[in-house]
């Protein structure tokens, strides 16, 4: 039986989407159950319509603390039966009480080198102003373990990427995408079928 996987983004979901096209061509092998959404403009909710992906939003102001709103976010994917949770680009934090629910099943990808680049405030674009500022010759990509602090769980998988002469932000962040859209959904594909070990 294929895992179930749910995905949690906050913004673009352009990995979200390489995720879920790469379990729809039976490139990872898992049904993509739903996406949660802590944003209500995100554009990865355009994209989980058009792909047939059912989401929800649920917004971290809508209740009295992080417990409260994990706690909404856990029952969805006890809804959905979710048997690993994907965060592709997303914002929030997640607390003790719900990582405990999917031990070594809750995955991050970071667009970094990690341990380089990583903490509160270090997503997107900000990740890669940093590394340009720091004349930074090589980034990169980390999938890791989530754990109750930004970006510190163990690392599963690493994939550098060069940093150009030139480089802005954007240009850097564009292509790391492009080579997150591969390498995340493949990463993902050695966890289920066992070539990598999250545990
Ligand atoms: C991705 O590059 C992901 O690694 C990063 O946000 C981007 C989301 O892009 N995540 C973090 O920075 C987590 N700390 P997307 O919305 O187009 O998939």
């Amino acid at each position: 039986m294929k895992a179930r996987v749910a995905v949690m983004a906050s913004g673009n979901g352009s990995n979200f989407q390489a995720i879920t096209e790469a379990s729809k061509t039976n490139r990872l092998s898992a049904e993509i159950v739903g996406l949660i959404c802590n944003k209500k403009s995100a554009l990865a909710l355009e994209r989980a319509q058009a792909l047939g992906v059912p989401s929800v939003v649920i917004l971290r102001s809508q209740f009295l603390n992080l417990e409260a709103w994990n706690l909404a976010m856990s029952e969805q994917l006890e809804k959905w039966r979710a048997d690993w949770v994907v965060l592709a680009g997303f914002t929030g934090l997640v607390g003790r009480h719900l990582l405990e629910k999917f031990p070594n099943r809750f995955i991050n990808s970071h667009p970094s080198l990690l341990p380089k680049f990583g903490g509160k405030g270090m997503y997107g674009d900000h990740v890669h102003r940093a590394v340009v500022a720091a004349k930074e010759t090589t980034s990169g990509i980390s999938v890791h373990l989530l754990n109750e602090h930004f970006d510190e769980g163990p690392v599963l998988a690493q994939k550098p990427v060069p940093v150009l002469p030139g480089d802005t932000a954007e240009t850097l962040a564009e292509r790391i995408k492009t080579e997150e859209r591969k390498f995340f959904p493949q990463v993902l594909e050695d966890l289920l079928t066992g070539r990598i070990k999250s545990r």
